[in-house]
């Protein structure tokens, strides 16, 4: 017997996989500091939860339109025009089980076998692996510090071919914090006009944002950037509510019946009492997410100054999410804890057998001389991970 050949395409979520194994180390009562996870370490605010139960106890518990309930809709397109400055009808939204979710949809929705998808890399890992699951071909593009991490219209057009279907941005990104201005997103929109491709701009860190940087959502550029481009965003990082599974996208009308025809096969609705959760996370007091970005802001500052000083170590200034980005191309060579460093890969295995930190490498963002280290954790777990890597690499460097 033998799976799908596209089984065999796919790798498993890195960032995943290293959070379980630090999250088993931790049970065993083992003091882990982990800088793998990628949400929030707030808890949910208490009156998105209370609408959750006050769904429950209304019985509000059956299925639901595929593509959500008409108030959390509502809530969507309220929050596209004024955060956005972008008119979506509410049947141009379908909410999903997590912005994943909706990127998938849309990846379904316009990549078929063979197509070409372009990827500006650093990259979130799920995008390739999207990729090929729909049958297509991730085209990367490799972006450098240097560059602050940043596609331009020219290295777009470099990446272009007759195939080339779509492409998938991320701003604020994960994993390197940088954010895209309104000039240069209108410089690649007009890239994709002219070779005629779809745009899927995952804006889920939109709320996270540091150091006055302006978020802008491409669709907003122009009218035809508006046409060409799947906008995604959910409730996950910005409101604490990655376990709530609610993200949501929005298109032109062929796109958005396309996605939702696809969800409506493989999930039916998202969780009806998280989409009540939702409504009241949009609509409700914004006041728990200012306390939620002060907090990011002091361990930004803090991270960014921190890892800058450790040696071997150097990271370009997060202006969103929650992320800093090393690069440690220095290290490799140097012996740290007896073995010679090839890899940032064996780098982080070695942080975790010898010092309890997890951090991610960045092989797994098409990153391979990075590391990503997340700072949605207390003060004083920074402080302390940050501290035992800098021993660890003092002795070495
Ligand atoms: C860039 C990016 N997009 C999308 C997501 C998925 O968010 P959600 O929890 O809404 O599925 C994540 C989560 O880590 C992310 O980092």
């Amino acid at each position: 017997m033998k799976l799908a050949d596209r089984v065999y395409k796919i790798s498993p979520s890195p960032t995943l996989a290293l959070d379980a194994k630090a999250k088993e180390m931790a049970s065993q009562g083992i003091n882990v500091v982990n800088f793998g996870v990628g949400e929030p370490d707030f808890d949910t605010p208490q009156h998105i939860k209370d609408a959750a139960i006050d769904a429950i106890n209304k019985g509000f518990t059956k299925y639901t339109p595929a593509t959500g309930i008409a108030d959390l809709k509502a809530a969507v397109v309220k929050k596209f025009k004024e955060d956005n400055g972008l008119e979506y009808k509410p049947s141009q939204v379908v909410v999903s089980v997590g912005a994943k979710h909706s990127i998938a949809n849309a990846v379904m929705a316009v990549i078929g076998e063979g197509d070409e998808c372009i990827i500006p890399a650093p990259y979130w890992v799920s995008y390739p692996e999207m990729v090929n699951i729909a049958g297509g071909k991730s085209v990367i593009v490799p972006l450098s510090e240097a560059e602050n991490f940043k596609l331009t219209a020219e290295k777009l057009e470099k990446a272009i071919t007759p195939k080339s279907k779509m492409i998938i941005l991320n701003t604020p990104s994960n994993p390197t914090g940088a954010v895209y201005s309104r000039e240069e997103l209108k410089a690649i929109a007009d890239v994709c006009k002219k070779h005629d491709i779809f745009i899927v701009s995952d804006e889920v860190y939109e709320k996270l944002m540091y150091d006055q940087a302006q978020h802008v959502s491409i669709a907003s550029v122009s009218e035809d950037a508006y046409k060409r481009t799947v906008t995604v965003n959910g409730v996950s990082k910005a409101y604490a509510m990655t376990g709530w599974r609610i993200g949501y996208a929005a298109a032109n009308p062929e796109l958005v019946s396309a996605m939702s025809n696809i969800q409506g096969h493989v999930t039916t609705n998202p969780t009806s009492i998280s989409q009540k959760a939702a409504v009241v996370a949009l609509l409700g007091p914004q006041e728990p997410l200012k306390i939620m970005l002060n907090a990011f802001r002091e361990r930004a500052d803090y991270t960014y100054k921190r890892v800058n000083e450790i040696p071997g170590f150097f990271c370009r200034k997060p202006l969103g999410a929650f992320y800093v980005f090393p690069n440690v191309a220095k290290v490799f060579g140097k012996t740290v804890a007896g073995q010679v460093i090839k890899s940032a890969d064996q780098l982080c295995d070695i942080f975790l057998d010898k010092v309890q930190v997890a951090i991610v490498p960045g092989s797994g963002f098409g990153s391979p001389d990075n590391i990503r280290i997340s700072y949605a954790t207390s003060m004083e777990k920074i402080v302390d991970g940050l501290n035992r890597v800098d021993a660890l690499l003092k002795g070495a460097l």
